[in-house]
C-alpha cells in the first residue's frame, strides 16, 4: 500500500515537501516513538503536520514538556529477579495491560482515512483506554461499531449552547464509554501562529462527525471544524454539579497544574485528574506537566487517581510518572503520527513500542510490577 499518497488524497490539501528520496511503501524500521514523529513529518502534508505539531506562541511550554522528563534521573535497584514482570493496572477499576493510554486529540482523518475507528480498534486490541475527542472526525458511534469491546473514555467540552454538552453526555453514557474527562484549559483556544499563518482549516470533505447536523445554518468565522465562540469561557467549579446532575459516569477534569485546583477538584467531588497542559498548545510559558505531577499528588493524597500527559515519549518517560504518583499516563501528538504511518497498525506500533520500552525500563529499575514503582525511583538532577 502506498501510504504516501493516500494521505496525500484523503487530506486534500497542499502536497508535501518531500525530504525523503524513498517514495511510497517505505520498508522502514521504526524502533522508536521520535521514527514515528520524523516520519509524519515527511509524509504528512505540511499544514497538517503544522496543525499537529503546533504549541502556543513561542512554544516553551509544548517543548518543556520533553525537557522535563529528561532533567529527571532514576536510581535503579539491582537484584530483584526481574525474571518475570507485569506491567497491568487498573484505572478506575477497569484492568488494562498497561498504565499507557491514549490521550483525546482532534480530527485523527487528516492523518489516516477512517482516523478514529483506526485508533480506537488500536487500543481494543491492546487492551488501553482510549480518550476519544469531541473534536473527532468519526462519530462516536463510528468509534463503538469499529471497536465494541474497547475502553473508553470520552472528552468534553462545556459549550455556550449547554444543550449541545449535554447531548454529548447522554449519548455516549448510552454507547458504554466509561468516563468523561472535562477539559477545562480551553476556555478559549491558544494562538498557534503556524495555524494562523496556513489558515488551518478542515478539508470540506471531513467533518467533526459528533456535530453533524448541529451548526450546517452556520456561514461565520470558524475555529477548527466549529463555529467560533461555541466554548463556553464562563465555565466554572460549579459547573461540575451542573455535568454531576447530567450523568452517572465518573468524572474527571483533565488540564489541572496546581495544588489548590487539584483541592477544589477532590472538594468537588470529581474522581479523576489528569495532570495536563494540552501539549503546550494553550498557555505558554506554564510549567511542564511532570513539573507538575508531584504538588497534584500530594494535595490529592490517595483520594482520587490522578493521571499526566504531555511530551511522554519513552518508557522510561512512563516509568518517572508512574514514580512520581500517576496512576497512567497518556499520550497525544504519538498517536497521529501512528495514524500517519499505517493506520491502525501504526498506532499499535506506537503503543507496542511505548509499552516494550516500559516493561523494559521497569526491569532494568528492579521493578516486577507496577505497584513496586515508587518515589524512591526518583532523583532530580540540577542540569
Ligand atoms: C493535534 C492535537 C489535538 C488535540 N485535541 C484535543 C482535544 O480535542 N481535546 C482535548 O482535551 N485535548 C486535545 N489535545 C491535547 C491532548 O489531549 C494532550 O493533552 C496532549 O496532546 C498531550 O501531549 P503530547 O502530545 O505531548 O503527548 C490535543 C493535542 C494535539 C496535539
Amino acid at each position: 500500500m502506498n501510504i504516501q499518497s493516500r494521505t496525500e488524497r484523503m487530506a486534500g490539501q497542499e502536497t508535501p515537501e518531500r525530504k525523503r528520496s524513498g517514495q511510497g511503501d517505505a520498508e522502514m524500521s521504526l524502533i522508536c516513538l521520535s521514527d514515528f514523529e520524523a516520519y509524519a513529518k515527511d509524509h504528512l502534508p505540511k499544514a497538517t503536520w503544522e496543525y499537529y505539531a503546533a504549541g502556543a506562541d513561542d512554544c516553551c511550554t509544548r517543548d518543556d514538556n520533553l525537557l522535563a522528563f529528561k532533567r529527571i534521573r532514576l536510581r535503579p535497584r539491582m537484584l530483584r529477579d526481574v525474571s518475570v514482570t507485569d506491567t497491568k493496572t487498573t484505572v478506575l477499576g477497569t484492568e488494562i495491560s498497561c498504565p499507557i493510554g491514549i490521550a483525546p486529540t482532534a480530527f485523527h482523518c487528516l492523518a489516516w482515512p477512517d482516523g478514529e475507528m483506526s485508533t480506537a480498534r488500536a487500543a481494543e486490541t491492546l487492551n488501553l483506554c482510549y480518550v476519544a475527542s469531541t473534536y473527532s472526525t468519526c462519530s462516536v458511534e463510528e468509534i463503538v461499531t469499529a471497536a465494541p469491546d474497547g475502553f473508553r473514555w470520552f472528552q468534553l467540552y462545556v459549550y455556550r449552547d449547554r444543550k449541545l454538552s449535554e447531548q454529548l453526555v447522554h449519548r455516549v453514557e448510552a454507547l458504554g464509554f466509561k468516563a468523561l474527562v472535562l477539559t477545562v484549559d480551553v476556555p478559549y483556544t491558544g494562538k498557534r501562529r503556524s495555524d494562523i499563518r496556513n489558515n488551518f482549516r478542515l478539508p470540506p470533505h471531513l467533518k467533526v462527525k459528533n456535530f453533524e447536523g448541529v451548526f450546517e445554518e452556520h456561514c461565520g468565522p470558524d475555529n477548527y471544524g466549529v463555529p467560533a465562540n461555541t466554548l463556553d469561557p464562563s465555565i466554572s467549579w460549579k459547573d461540575i454539579y451542573w455535568l454531576r446532575s447530567l450523568t452517572r459516569l465518573p468524572i474527571i477534569i483533565k488540564g489541572i497544574l496546581t495544588k489548590e485546583d487539584a483541592e477544589l477538584a477532590v472538594e468537588h467531588g470529581v474522581q479523576g485528574i489528569i495532570v495536563s497542559n494540552h501539549g503546550g498548545r494553550q498557555l505558554d510559558g506554564e510549567l511542564a506537566t511532570i513539573d507538575a505531577l508531584s504538588e497534584i499528588v500530594d494535595a490529592v493524597q490517595g483520594r482520587i487517581e490522578v493521571y499526566i500527559d504531555g511530551g511522554i515519549r519513552t518508557g522510561s518517560d512512563v516509568l518517572k510518572a508512574l514514580a512520581l504518583g500517576a496512576k497512567c499516563v497518556f499520550i497525544g501528538r504519538p498517536i497521529v503520527w501512528g495514524l500517519a504511518y499505517k493506520g491502525e497498525e501504526g498506532v499499535r506500533g506506537v503503543l507496542q513500542i511505548l509499552t516494550d520500552e516500559f516493561r523494559l525500563s521497569m526491569a532494568l529499575s528492579g521493578c516486577r510490577n507496577v505497584a513496586e514503582i515508587n518515589r524512591n525511583l526518583i532523583q532530580f538532577s540540577k542540569l
